[in-house]
């Protein structure tokens, strides 16, 4: 049997085989601190919960959903301006999707021709390259690196190269390097785009998770964002609804009736159980909210103390659910990093090299232990002498 040449453009995933080492050392008996993946282990709040269980009681939510409910629409712009200020946000202006990975590939494909040129972070959500690489086009890299705080800096991308790009991703708070848009920033993005004639998709996963000062915004809260681009509004990490795949594409509404056409032909939509439950985070309280931010904020401070005083540089992380650290002891290799980490201390983090040739010489830290449990994996890896 011969499969298709696309399967080739994928290696194998990371986050599998360290999850395999991790079962290989619960096994043995060892005390394993698993730091590696995003998923966040706060529960997910009740009146999310109810609203699920409600919605599945009535009969007429199992059938087709061919359609976002209008409420569900509604909801989003609504969203839009209660949280983040931007007015203006209209239905045709939004699409619910199984998730901003499984959305992207759509945008993506929306927008890019085989053989075009698309603009993707490195180091980056790996997400970001596998979108563009199904929808045929080529990624040119754009580093997020030190010199910059981590931050896109447009003025090193060559003319020529911009001038063929058809997208540019960008994602800020950025996963996974810790870093936190600006308006400078997010201003020569949009005068960039405009001046190239490049679409921008704007992933927004982590505006709930910035720290230090106020919350996190919107790309479609400045000025001639929404003439150049989308944004992904993901309620995964903010209501702890990972497993429910709710995001949606929100903007310029021919970028959005294309990912709907295009999105149409292999799938009927979000169930409409799904889509109530999101009407429920969008028009529900955001306490929970900030009090996660803060709790996250308490994790951060507790893991970026621990390796300082252990002799690390202080690591990168004013938001997202992610601890960029640079490797101690001038070390440079990630992956073989990663792996005595584990092998001596029982922590698990992910190899900045697999995020893009930029991570190396990195390693992730994710969020997902209470402040307790981070001391003693700082302990860990102090008793390991790393
Ligand atoms: C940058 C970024 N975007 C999107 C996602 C996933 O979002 P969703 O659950 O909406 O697919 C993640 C998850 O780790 C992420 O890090």
């Amino acid at each position: 049997m011969q499969l298709s040449k696309r399967l080739d453009l994928f290696g194998d995933e990371v986050f599998a085989y360290f999850n395999q080492k991790r079962r290989e050392l619960e096994s043995e008996g060892r005390r394993v601190f698993d730091l590696s993946v995003g998923t966040p282990d706060f529960a997910t709040p009740d009146y999310i919960k109810r609203a699920l269980v409600d919605s599945a009681a009535d009969d007429a939510n199992w059938k087709y959903s061919l359609h976002d409910k209008d409420e569900l629409l509604q909801a989003v712009c609504d969203y839009y301006q209660r949280r983040y200020g931007v007015l203006g946000i209209t239905p045709g202006m939004v699409m619910s999707c199984a998730g901003t990975q499984e959305g992207m590939q759509y945008v993506c494909a929306a927008i890019a021709d085989p053989g075009d040129v698309a603009l993707i972070p490195d180091p980056c959500y790996p997400v970001f390259r596998a979108s563009t690489l199904l929808a045929g086009a080529t990624p040119h890299y754009y580093p997020l690196t030190e010199d910059h705080y981590f931050l896109p800096h447009v003025a090193d991308i060559p003319d020529d190269v911009a001038d063929r790009a058809k997208y540019m991703i960008v994602s800020l708070p950025a996963n996974p390097v810790g870093s936190v848009g600006t308006p400078k920033v997010y201003s020569e993005i949009i005068a960039f785009a405009k001046a190239h004639d490049i679409v921008v998709i704007h992933d927004n996963a982590y505006s709930d998770v910035v720290f230090d000062g106020p919350r996190g915004g919107s790309f479609l809260d400045y000025p001639g964002a929404l003439d150049v681009g989308v944004e992904f509004l993901s309620l995964s990490k903010s209501f702890d609804v990972t497993g429910v795949r709710l995001s949606f594409v929100v903007g310029h509404p021919d970028i959005v009736a294309a990912t709907r056409k295009l999105r149409g032909q292999v799938d009927f939509g979000k169930f409409f159980v799904e889509q109530d439950v999101a009407i429920a985070c969008l028009t529900g309280s955001l306490d929970g909210v900030e009090r996660q931010r803060l709790a996250y904020q308490e994790r951060r401070d507790a893991l970026c103390d621990g390796l300082e005083a252990l002799g690390w540089q202080r690591p990168n992380c004013h938001g997202t659910l992610f601890v960029w650290a640079k490797l101690p002891h001038g070390r440079r290799d990630s992956a073989a990093f990663a792996m005595e980490l584990m092998e001596k201390s029982g922590v698990i983090v992910t190899p900045g090299v697999s995020f893009g040739p930029h991570g190396e010489g990195y390693v992730r830290f994710a969020l997902v232990m209470d402040v307790e449990r981070i001391r003693e994996a700082v302990a860990a890896i102090g008793e390991a002498g790393l």
